[in-house]
């Protein structure tokens, strides 16, 4: 098992463990059903899709066509990539056919110069052919390309990673609320018929930034309610013993017990991403045996260091927030650098009232929720924490520091 930190792993990469969830999205998929995987940041979503299409490569009976739609910030561009992706459905003879039906009289000249899909050529011959679609005439031609799919015996799922940031986008382009709730409403609604009406394309969905939520606020939520939510957990004790045994394995490190005690102590409760974290810090300090002190010293080193994954979280608030709203969102991380956990409620009366109102306190929580940064316990009524002990003891440390 190699030490990454980032980006999504598969196989061998692929913490045994959390292999039921892999598992979990293809049961749905083969029962024809959608999924949502809505996680915070750094938990794993991508890596559940990856390693699903890795295990099918040799399995065979699904076929997941992954898109990764952040940088898409229209339904129009957004239709371009799902076009395309559609396309590689077809094998090359097939696809030949569909693409000189889609380009018409001109396909006969340029097929020669069209290398490959998604090539520059063939980019520059779809934008000059698609100058001027609207949503309407998209819809129509990916309705028309994906009726016509060959029926062979694997079951396609269309993987749209980042969703919610186009809606999102949508949001922030719109010129008035109307026209936000117009458009996404439209799109969410096509998608819902291309999975529901033809029975035959399966979605899954997938980001970090709450849909529920959104959706909520224009009335849409409906237009996702036939999806099955797959939720990836936190690690418990054993498995974050089993993420940081295999790693410093994979590094030849001898941990002794104490000093995984104390380790799995500071990643438990979090994401497999600190595990990794820490793995890498080890790695990288070339000591080939660890008791308990030396895990402890290798720990505040890093942590006084600036020189680790852990910075990424603070630069990513500086530009998630604005300057009175950063105020707020320090203001929760230091209430809760006190605490095991705190009910949201307390931590508004005792560190944020007469700052701000309620409404923008709970949106900034909501955000630095689905940022990864904080979680709300898991039991009813439970109580607001950091994600993971590790970042706590991090930032608390530079919370010092400040005084
Ligand atoms: N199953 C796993 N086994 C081992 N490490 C994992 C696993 N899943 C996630 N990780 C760790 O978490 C990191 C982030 O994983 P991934 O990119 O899949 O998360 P994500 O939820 O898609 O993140 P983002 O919200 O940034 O898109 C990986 O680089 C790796 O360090
Ligand atoms: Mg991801």
């Amino acid at each position: 098992m190699d030490i990454i930190t980032g980006n999504a792993v598969v196989g061998e990469n692929y913490l045994s463990t959390r292999k039921f969830l892999v598992d979990d999205l293809r049961d749905y998929l083969l029962k024809g059903k959608s999924v949502l995987i809505d996680s915070p940041r750094r938990f794993g979503k991508t890596s559940v899709i990856k390693e699903l299409a890795f295990q099918e490569e040799s399995q065979n009976n699904i076929k997941v066509l992954f898109l990764d739609i952040e940088s898409e910030k229209t339904v129009v561009a957004f239709c371009k990539a799902f076009f395309r992706k559609a396309l590689s459905l077809f094998p090359t003879k097939e696809r030949n056919e569909r693409l000189k039906t889609f380009f018409g009289d001109t396909w006969n000249m340029i097929a020669g110069r069209v290398k490959k899909i998604g090539g520059h050529e063939f980019e520059l011959e779809l934008s000059e052919k698609t100058r001027d679609y609207d949503f309407e005439k998209w819809k129509e031609v990916i309705n028309a390309l994906l009726s016509g799919r060959p029926t062979g015996g694997e079951k396609v799922v269309f993987a749209f990673d980042e969703f919610p940031d186009l809606i999102l986008s949508l949001k922030e382009n719109a010129d008035s609320a109307a026209d936000f709730t117009r458009e996404a409403d439209s799109l969410l609604a096509w998608l819902r018929s291309l999975r529901q009406e033809s029975g035959q394309h399966t979605f899954v969905f997938c980001g970090s930034i709450n849909l529920n939520y959104t959706l909520d606020a224009i009335s849409a939520r409906h237009r996702i309610n036939d999806l099955e939510r797959l939720v990836v957990p936190v690690m418990d004790k054993g498995e974050t013993e089993k993420l940081l045994a295999t790693l410093f394995s994979s590094i030849d490190i001898n941990v002794e017990p104490a000093a995984m005690e104390f380790l799995s102590g500071i990643c438990m409760g979090g994401p497999p991403y600190y595990g990794q974290i820490v793995a890498k810090e080890f790695k990288s300090g070339r000591v080939k045996s660890i008791d308990v002190e030396t895990a402890m010293g290798l720990v505040d080193n890093m942590i006084c260091g600036e020189n680790h994954d852990l910075r990424h979280l603070r630069t990513r608030m500086n530009k998630l927030f604005s300057s009175s709203e950063l105020m707020v969102a320090k203001l929760i991380l230091k209430a809760l650098c006190g605490a095991e956990a705190m009910p949201e409620k307390r931590i508004y009366d005792e560190y944020i009232s007469g700052k701000c109102d309620y409404e923008l306190f709970a949106a900034i929580l909501g955000r630095l929720t689905h940022e990864g940064y904080v979680m709300r316990e898991p039991e009813a009524g439970g109580g607001i924490r950091f994600v993971s002990p590790l970042f706590k003891k991090w930032w608390a440390s530079k919370e010092e520091s400040r005084q």
